[in-house]
């Protein structure tokens, strides 16, 4: 079925679409990303959001939360990838507000992420709140409540 899905178990048949997405982004990176996110998801509580098409997931979001600190609980997003064809319609903002809520209701104060460095990621990060902290593309927001 089209649309959001929060993703509790990694199938064979998703993570070959999303080694697709990835694929077509990273060639040399593909089969090493297929590998760790299987792993995370599936042995270490990684959170994922998948946007499905009709037939293919378009985009895909993978992050943590830190629980070191249980009073000040951060989380990073690592991959957040929309397929080419798919870009500027909208997809990758439901990605980020769909892990945005779920991290509100998990009491999480702080997301991080490293921005690619195109113009593209650079402005869809800072159009939904991402500062830029480093000359290294660290950018974060502070979740309100
Ligand atoms: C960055 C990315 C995740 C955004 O997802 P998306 O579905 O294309 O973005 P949305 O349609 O939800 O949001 C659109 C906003 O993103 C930015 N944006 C998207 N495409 C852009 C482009 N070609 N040039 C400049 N800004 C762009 C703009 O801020 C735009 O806002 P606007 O529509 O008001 O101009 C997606 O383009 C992508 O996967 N890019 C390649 C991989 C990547 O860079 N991932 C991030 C790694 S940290």
């Amino acid at each position: 079925m089209p649309g959001l899905e929060r993703v509790f178990t990694v199938t064979r048949n998703l993570l070959n679409n999303c080694y697709c997405i990835v694929d077509q982004t990273r060639p040399g990176e593909a089969v090493a990303l297929y590998h760790s996110l299987q792993k995370d998801i599936e042995q270490n509580g990684h959170i994922m959001f998948v946007f499905n098409g009709a037939y293919n997931p378009l985009g895909f979001i993978k992050g943590k939360i830190n629980k070191l600190h249980s009073d000040f609980l951060t989380s990073e997003i690592e991959f957040l990838f929309v397929d080419k064809k798919y870009q500027s319609a909208g997809i990758g903002t439901s990605l980020i507000q769909a892990y945005e809520d779920f991290c509100r209701k998990e009491n999480v104060q702080k997301i991080s992420l490293y921005s690619a460095k195109t113009v593209q990621a650079r402005a869809f990060y800072e159009k939904h709140g991402y500062v830029l902290q480093n000359v290294n593309y660290l950018m974060s927001k502070k979740l309100e409540r």
